[in-house]
């Protein structure tokens, strides 16, 4: 996949999909600003494979095929304004807040969420089987990379960190193990997406919490996934439990995408309080990552591309050249 350029949009939930989980006339504007915005990849906010997978009652879902047209309507839109669209695959687990019965690798509960209902193994394989239909309806669906989330508290972080996974199956016990889940969903999502699409993976580098998920469990984690055919590791980190309070500054994250370009070999995204084009220039030119995820400055600003071409003194492919009219001199009316 060739981009235009390395600014990508990191997945966000917008809370506004139907009831049925549908694209709505609102992600047209929104995803359409920034691919107007000469952003080189935008990444859709969080789709849920399962409807009990949600995060909220309105989270995109491609768990049914009528979820496909929506989504293909918008993935046409970005390619005909010159940009390359991703999905984020995920179910939240024990996170999610849409549901009366929510499920987890264990009954333990987030907070003061609501005990979830400890998954079987056959529930579990089920929901494998969930990641790859819903990986073949993002083919038909015409998305040019997946990211699978495997970070931030969900349902497959859950299963990944001692913290939350308790189990005595297959899915639990050893690291190796409570990786099967995250293991078993890449190699059939593999098996279903194009050889010549990227496969990407979010992951939260460590849990940050004593007992949780540690930089060297991610490392051999991480390699697992390359051996299955993972492209790009999108590197976050934290949030399995709630409380932990770290220190946030520009590029806060990029030391885990440069741990693990460098460890593992293999390109990586960081994410994280970057809102300036010299910081995500430094991530890039530093070899800390191969690809710079923004999210709140996208958010403040579609056109944030724009304002970052300008600064660096180079032209960008704009789908409306016009545009670029906005950071030229001072026009006269015409
Ligand atoms: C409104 C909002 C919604 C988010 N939704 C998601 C999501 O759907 N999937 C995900 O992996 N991260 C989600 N995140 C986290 C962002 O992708 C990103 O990792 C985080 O905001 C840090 O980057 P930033 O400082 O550039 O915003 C969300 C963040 C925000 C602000």
């Amino acid at each position: 996949m060739t981009l235009k350029n390395r600014v990508a949009m990191s997945p966000m939930l917008m809370y506004m999909a139907g009831d049925d989980g549908k694209v709505t006339d609102r992600h047209f504007v929104h995803y359409g600003a920034r691919f107007l915005g000469g952003v080189g990849l935008v990444m859709t906010e969080v789709v849920a494979v399962d409807p009990r997978g949600r995060i909220s009652g309105h989270d995109l879902g491609l768990w049914s095929d009528g979820q496909i047209r929506g989504l293909q309507r918008l993935t046409a839109f970005a390619h005909d304004c010159g940009t390359k669209i991703g999905i984020q695959l995920a179910h939240a687990g024990r996170k999610s807040a849409s549901q009366e019965i929510i499920v987890g690798p264990s009954a333990l509960p987030y907070g003061d969420f609501p005990v979830p209902h400890e998954l079987s193994t056959r529930e579990v394989q089920e929901l494998v089987v969930a990641y790859r239909d819903a990986a073949v309806r993002a083919v038909h669906a015409g998305f040019d990379c997946l990211e699978i989330h495997a970070g931030h508290g969900y349902l497959l972080h859950e299963f990944l960190s001692p913290i939350t996974n308790q189990r005595s199956d297959e899915y639990g016990g050893s690291a190796t193990d409570r990786a099967k889940f995250a293991l078993d969903v890449i190699t059939e999502v593999r098996a279903v997406w194009p050889d010549d699409k990227p496969l990407m993976v979010r992951v939260s580098a460590e849990d940050c919490i004593e007992g949780g998920l540690t930089l060297e469990d991610t490392d051999d984690l991480v390699k697992d996934f390359i051996s299955l055919g993972v492209d790009l590791i999108d590197a976050s980190s934290g949030n399995i439990a709630p409380g932990y309070v770290g220190d946030i500054f520009p590029g806060y994250q990029a030391k885990y995408s440069r741990r693990i370009r460098k460890a593992c070999g293999i390109p990586t995204a960081t994410v994280g309080s970057i809102s300036t084009p010299e910081v995500a220039e430094m991530v890039v030119s530093s070899g800390s990552a191969d690809l710079v995820f923004l999210g709140r400055a996208l958010l403040r600003n579609p056109f944030w591309a724009l304002g970052a071409a300008k600064a660096a003194g180079v032209e960008l492919d704009l789908p409306i050249p016009t545009y670029a009219r906005a950071t030229g001199p001072y026009e006269r009316g015409f």
